[in-house]
């Protein structure tokens, strides 16, 4: 099934240069890109973002990260996207992460795991909504698409 879904590349990607590695991976894959955003995230929203976790004892913490320098905020759209993203970045514990994802490969801690990705159907529409507009998000095919999914 054809899915959108949010992901984030959190400041540690940022400001470890590994925009460009896992972009490449997310590319490669074969999921086509609607929108992409860099920003620094008001603290506000990214209470908002994650309200889930809202009272838990690495809330105060994980706001403090996710609020100390410039993210990447994004929109992908592909089959299976949601799951498919999910299992791309691995494990939320880059010790327990298999080798060849991205925190498996390229992170050592849960307080610096590198990228979010939508959990769910609804996250993922509830998350796009809070960073995006919709004249953000492009409606778009790519011309390797049929070299994808036949
Ligand atoms: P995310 O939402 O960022 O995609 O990560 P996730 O679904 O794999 O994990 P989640 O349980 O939603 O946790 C959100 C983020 O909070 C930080 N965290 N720290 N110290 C801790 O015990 C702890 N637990 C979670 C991580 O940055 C995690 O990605
Ligand atoms: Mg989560």
């Amino acid at each position: 099934m054809m899915e959108r879904t949010f992901v984030m590349l959190k400041p540690d990607a940022v400001q470890r240069g590994l925009m460009g590695e896992i972009l490449g991976r997310i590319e490669a894959k074969g999921h086509r890109p609607l929108a992409i955003k860099f920003m620094r995230i008001p603290k506000e929203l990214a209470e908002c973002h994650y309200a889930e976790h809202k009272g838990k004892p690495f809330f105060n913490g994980l706001i403090e990260y996710m609020t100390s320098g410039p993210v990447l905020v994004m929109v992908w759209e592909g089959e299976n996207a949601i799951a498919s993203m999910r299992a791309m970045m691995g494990a939320t514990n880059p010790q327990n992460a298999a080798m060849g994802t991205i925190r498996g490969d390229l992170a050592q801690q849960t307080g610096r795991n590198l990228i979010h990705g939508s959990d769910g159907p609804e996250s993922a529409k509830r998350e796009i909504e809070l960073f995006f507009n919709d004249y953000e998000i492009l409606s778009w095919k790519r011309t390797s698409d049929p070299w994808f999914l036949e």
